[in-house]
């Protein structure tokens, strides 16, 4: 079944249904009404509005600067955009870990006014009561543990999670928490392919890797990391398939010259 099999909006049974025939889920970030657009015209299942948006698009160099305002704004760009992917937008850090009901408040704000289908929150066993707080309020939560952007500060830095056999039996219990909260799809982050094999065996639930092998029920990117855009810093879980930084800088610098030689505006961009 490809990713254009399902017909009308995806929804959230549409995707553990597509996980439960075998189908392997396609998810990317997108942070615009365009980017939003190609994503959704190139037959993805999930758009994330990721606080990646932080480094990507609001020259940070964390997520932790992120606002729910940036966030928002953003999210409802790129569901403008979106025909058929789930959207789900990206709760930026302090805008869920205060209390349950601050979470809610804010979660119910993607759904309400930015139009997402739904948001994504980082933690596991800490968040389970947060998780349920917004899933029995109607809200679709997509959990993410392991690697978490928004500890990086007390994780020291960004590391591969879950290497030794107490990190890997928290993580297991982390993931289940997780499914038992209800959400409907989890990210696995920086994991090894061992540990990322074994939660998603363990779980009913979909599990969505980035940086966490082929076993996940699906594989998350970051859209400027798979298009070549963001060159900074190219992580060794990504894949270029693009080269659209060289190919801008090229575009630019051509427009540039001909613009100094006098040769841009031409006759067919001229009006009589
Ligand atoms: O913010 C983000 O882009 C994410 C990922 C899972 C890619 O959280």
């Amino acid at each position: 079944m490809s990713p254009r099999s399902v017909s009308g909006k995806i929804t959230v049974r549409a995707l553990q249904a597509l996980a439960d025939a075998g189908q392997k889920l396609v998810a990317v970030t997108a942070y615009d009404a365009l980017t939003g657009r190609l994503a959704d015209e190139s037959g993805v299942h999930l758009i994330l509005v990721g606080d990646s948006m932080g480094m990507t698009m609001l020259g940070y160099s964390t997520t932790i600067p992120v606002t729910l305002a940036d966030s928002l704004h953003h999210t409802a760009a790129v569901v403008r955009g979106v025909r058929k992917a789930l959207v789900i937008g990206d709760m930026p850090f302090l805008t869920y870990q205060i209390t349950p009901e601050e979470a809610l408040r804010n979660a119910g704000r993607y759904l309400q006014e930015a139009g997402a289908d739904g948001v994504k929150l980082e933690g596991g066993r800490s968040m389970a009561p947060t998780i349920a707080r917004l899933v029995h309020a109607g809200i679709p939560v997509l959990g993410h543990i392991g690697l978490l952007p928004q500890s990086i500060l007390t994780d020291g830095g960004y590391r591969i999670h879950g290497r030794t056999p107490e990190e890997a039996r928290e993580l297991l219990e982390d993931a289940r928490a997780v499914q038992e909260a209800g959400a409907f799809a989890v990210v696995l982050e920086g994991l090894p392919v061992s540990l990322s094999e074994q939660i998603t065996a363990s779980l009913n639930i979909p599990t969505i890797g980035i940086g966490a092998g082929p076993a996940c029920d699906g594989q998350i990117q970051v859209l400027h990391d798979i298009l070549g855009l963001f060159e900074a810093f190219v992580p060794k879980h990504t894949k270029p398939y693009a080269k659209l930084a060289e190919a801008a800088r090229d575009a630019i610098a051509r427009y540039r010259d001909e613009v100094s030689a006098g040769t841009f505006p031409g006759e067919e961009q001229s009006f009589r």
